[in-house]
């Protein structure tokens, strides 16, 4: 298996000690500061070590192994709840077998962004170091996957929240290239494979599942105590908040690591001494408020119009949802697609509905807890 040992990758050439004499940079108006590694507060940051995941880490290492001998590895699917470390973990085992491996490419593309087979295409030959000259006016997929199986190395496929991708075709494009593996990443993998077309449906439920679930409390409140090690000055912050924190993130590690972001600007900001539960308390609509812009602006063009239009209705009835769709968007996409993307919006909590079929009526959920 090629994971040996947890090597010191994530933070690239430059030391934690050396990052730190360059990051702790005082407010320059006498505040005290709170935070020395505003890095590892962000959601995007893979941490060097991940806890409470180590059965997950040594399954997917052990999927992949046959790369490290230049085969193909079954493809994998990743699935669990938002905040379960799912994009993380992915990176994570990729950048360790990167490290450890000749010969292997890893491309990571988060179908959310863009949603049309052609767009995730072009971001994965880029990703991949297969692109650089491309460009997306007249970009044509069929370049993107010849040059995959031209390429002389083991070619891994990461395809994050692969739920909302337009069409089956390019997965089973993808799945024809015989030295590519692909990992998909999806909130419900059992909802994901109902709604692609057959062919698709029956080549991919024989992927290699990794589920990974919500953090119990405790396990939350050890990863809150690393990135507070990690990016806080530890004797500032008061081991009940963090309890707290673990509290109101039940099992979501994004929603614990948002909620500590914001408290620790809030003690800088205010000039407060400690990171306290009342600290919490106060600060939990911001954070839920940030989270929920965080995910708006990660959103496609049709997510956003479709989550849009709802929002400012408040409540919409299905039927004038898409009559309003179809008048807003310039190519509007078919009935089934804006429906997954309507189930996406919902996964991700932005919108709820109630009813079935054409009684269905969404509404945005509330922006404050
Ligand atoms: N086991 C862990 N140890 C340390 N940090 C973790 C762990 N799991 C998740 N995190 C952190 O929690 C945050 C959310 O993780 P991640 O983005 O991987 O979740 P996700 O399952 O992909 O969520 P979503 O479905 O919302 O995209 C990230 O900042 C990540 O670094
Ligand atoms: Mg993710």
């Amino acid at each position: 298996m090629f994971r040996t040992a947890c090597v010191s990758y994530a933070l690239g050439p430059i030391s934690l000690s050396c990052w730190y004499s360059l990051t702790v940079l005082y407010p320059g108006d006498g505040r005290e500061i709170v935070i020395t590694d505003a890095r590892a507060l962000r959601p995007e940051f893979v941490p060097q070590d991940l806890h409470h995941r180590d059965g997950q880490i040594d399954h997917l290492s052990s999927i992949l192994d046959p790369v490290t001998y230049g085969e193909r590895a079954e493809d994998i699917c990743i699935y669990g709840p938002s905040g379960s470390g799912k994009t993380t973990i992915a990176k994570f085992v990729l950048r360790l077998l990167e490290a450890e491996t000749l010969g292997v490419r890893w491309g990571y593309v988060n179908c959310m962004g863009d949603t049309s087979g052609a767009a995730v295409l072009y971001e994965l030959a880029r990703e991949l170091g297969l692109g650089a000259d491309l460009r997306r006016e007249g970009f044509y997929s069929g370049v993107a996957l010849d040059r995959i199986r031209e390429s002389d190395d083991q070619i891994i496929a990461v395809l994050d929240e692969v739920d909302v991708l337009d069409d089956s075709q390019t997965l089973l494009s993808l799945y024809e290239i015989p030295n590519l593996s692909i990992i998909t990443i999806t909130i419900d993998e059992s909802d994901w494979l109902a709604e692609l077309d057959p062919r698709a449906e029956s080549r991919f439920q024989s992927a290699e599942s990794v589920h990974l679930e919500s953090y119990s409390f405790t396990e939350l409140v050890d990863i809150l105590e690393s990135r507070v090690e990690h990016g806080l000055i530890s004797s500032r912050v008061d081991d009940s908040a963090i309890e707290r924190i673990a509290d109101l993130a039940a099992g979501d590690a994004r929603h614990g690591i948002a909620l500590l972001r914001r408290a620790a600007r809030h003690v800088e900001e205010q000039d407060m001494r400690s990171l306290t539960p009342a600290v919490v308390d106060a600060i939990v609509d911001e954070a839920e408020m940030d989270m929920r812009e965080r995910r708006v602006r990660s959103l496609g063009t049709h997510q956003r119009i479709l989550f849009e239009i709802i929002e400012s209705a408040g409540e919409i009835k299905s039927g004038e949802l898409h009559e309003e769709y179809e008048r807003e968007a310039q190519h509007p996409k078919a009935k089934s697609t804006r429906r997954k993307y309507l189930a996406s919006l919902q996964r991700y909590g932005l919108i709820e509905s109630e009813g079935f079929g054409r009684g269905t009526v969404y509404c945005a959920t509330s922006t404050t807890a």
